[in-house]
């Protein structure tokens, strides 16, 4: 597809805009002052679509209310990745037929990746019937006018399934105030991993031109924001065009000028490649922290996966990162119980665990996806025995992370202050540059800035430490 096809024009995003002001107009002219509840599920790409709707939601006269009993528009922009966070929203909106009960005029919202799927529209339609807009990630830029027409028409829309993908910039944000923030850089998959569904509901790769990006992050640096992640389905298979890839993107962003860390996710090993490490290793900004997931240590279930390396690349891949990066943080994420795989191929993947020795890893049940290549495999062993292999790896895992964390005692880091943390005798939370989570004490008054801090203690999940 061509380029120009992809980005969506300037008059299609200004006509967005007037959609905004006619529902800002419509409150407006009752006198009233808009509620809007958001719920945002799943990944970080998700959360970053929710602060662009929450950014439309805005231009539209909404305020944010965390109750939706009040709220005018309930919006519930959800993730597909497992069963579970499916079961989850479809419980959520079972309890919204009481608000909208007490409310009828109260709207409706289902969009995010479950949106996408035709199965869920099609229960929504007929099950669901208090829902008054479904859309999936694709049509997120026409949010205003597909909110209009609810509004205009008074009747249930479901926005087509298999929208195209595409680029829209310049679309309104509500960031988190202060210290973090995330950057699309490039949006969809094409790597279609047997397991997964994302290729299905986040449709095909497309990236942000480098200006755009560049742009972004500038304002971001120049707002005051310490903590930025360049985010993407497979960040690193980040091109605009052949001569530009994501370690050229890296090395242009992190000669932004300020006070500030860089990080990416999620990456896949089959676009990382030694340059990225190097311009890693180099780079003034870029933590030395990555989050490479290789899913199973088991090359007949890699292959299986369809996820296009080996086990052995994948370490050569570590070595050398580690090479050039000394002290890296590094952490995974993996899949127990993928269909037909054994107890030894379970095995292979907690002693691929056992020899990288990563800081921390996201481990996961495999879960069916209806509409997946994978969804179709035997599957024959049982949830009880997969759970077993699980908890085995889970208990290696938290023993590693605990010997790991217990090496930074008596250490002196530097640590961004990014929040309070609830816990009385450590008030703070911060954040390594590798991201690991140091509870800390000390005032309020610190959060945003960087520390020097001494660690006096850790455990499997957590360091904890006080200012120098
Ligand atoms: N079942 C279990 N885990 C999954 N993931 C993706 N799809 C599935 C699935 N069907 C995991 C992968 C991915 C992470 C975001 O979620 O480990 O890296
Ligand atoms: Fe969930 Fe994947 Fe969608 Fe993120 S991209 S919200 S993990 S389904």
């Amino acid at each position: 597809m061509k380029r120009e096809d992809i980005i969506v024009p300037e008059g299609e995003i200004a006509r967005q805009r007037d959609f905004q002001e006619n529902v800002r107009a419509m409150f407006a002219a009752r006198g009233a002052h808009p509620l809007a509840r958001v719920e945002t599920f799943g990944c970080q790409q998700n959360v970053a679509d929710g602060q662009r709707i929450m950014g439309m939601l805005e231009a539209m006269g909404f305020a944010f209310t965390e109750d939706a009993g009040e709220a005018d528009l309930v919006l519930l922009n959800t993730c597909a990745i497992r069963e579970h966070a499916e079961q989850r929203v479809f419980g959520n909106l079972g309890i919204l037929t009481h608000s909208k009960k007490e409310n009828p005029e109260q709207v409706i919202v289902l969009c995010g990746c479950m949106a996408a799927e035709e199965r869920v529209a099609r229960r929504v339609k007929e099950s669901y019937r208090h829902v008054d807009l479904v859309f999936g990630p694709q049509a997120l830029w026409r949010f205003p006018e597909l909110l209009w027409q609810v509004y205009e028409t008074k009747k249930r829309v479901f926005s087509a399934a298999g929208e195209r993908g595409c680029i829209a910039e310049g679309l309104p944000v509500v960031r988190e105030r202060g210290v973090k923030a995330w950057v699309s850089i490039m949006y969809g998959c094409d790597n279609f991993c047997s397991y997964c569904i994302v290729p299905y509901v986040r449709g095909r790769e497309r990236s942000r031109e480098p200006a755009a990006v560049l742009a972004e992050v500038r304002e971001l640096v120049e707002a005051g924001y310490k903590d930025i992640t360049l985010l993407g389905q497979n960040v690193n298979s980040y091109e605009n065009g052949r001569d530009y890839r994501f370690p050229d993107l890296l090395e242009d962003i992190d000669r932004i000028p300020g006070d500030y860390w860089l990080r990416f996710m999620s990456s896949h090993p089959k676009d990382a490649t030694p340059r990225l490490f190097d311009v890693m290793a180099k780079g003034r900004h870029v933590a030395k922290q990555l989050h490479l997931p290789f899913q199973s240590g088991n090359n007949r279930v890699l292959e299986e996966m369809n996820r296009r390396y080996t086990r052995e690349k994948y370490l050569e891949l570590i070595r050398y990162a580690r090479s050039v990066m000394p002290g890296l943080v590094l952490t995974s994420d993996v899949i127990i119980g993928f269909p037909g795989e054994t107890e030894a191929e379970a095995l292979d993947t907690v002693s691929l665990v056992e020899e990288v020795g990563f800081d921390a890893l996201f481990t996961f049940l495999y879960s069916p996806r209806p509409g997946t290549k994978a969804a179709e495999m035997p599957d024959p062993v049982p949830k009880e025995e997969k759970q077993k292999w699980f908890d085995h790896l889970l208990e290696v895992q938290n023993g590693r992370s605990a010997v790991i964390h217990a090496g930074y005692a008596g250490r002196r880091v530097r640590v961004l202050v990014d929040g309070e943390s609830g816990d009385e005798a450590y008030p703070l939370s911060s954040r390594t540059e590798g991201n690991r989570l140091v509870r800390l004490r000390g005032d309020k008054s610190l959060v945003g800035r960087f520390l020097e801090v001494k660690i006096t203690g850790s455990n499997t999940w957590a360091l904890y430490g006080e200012p120098v």
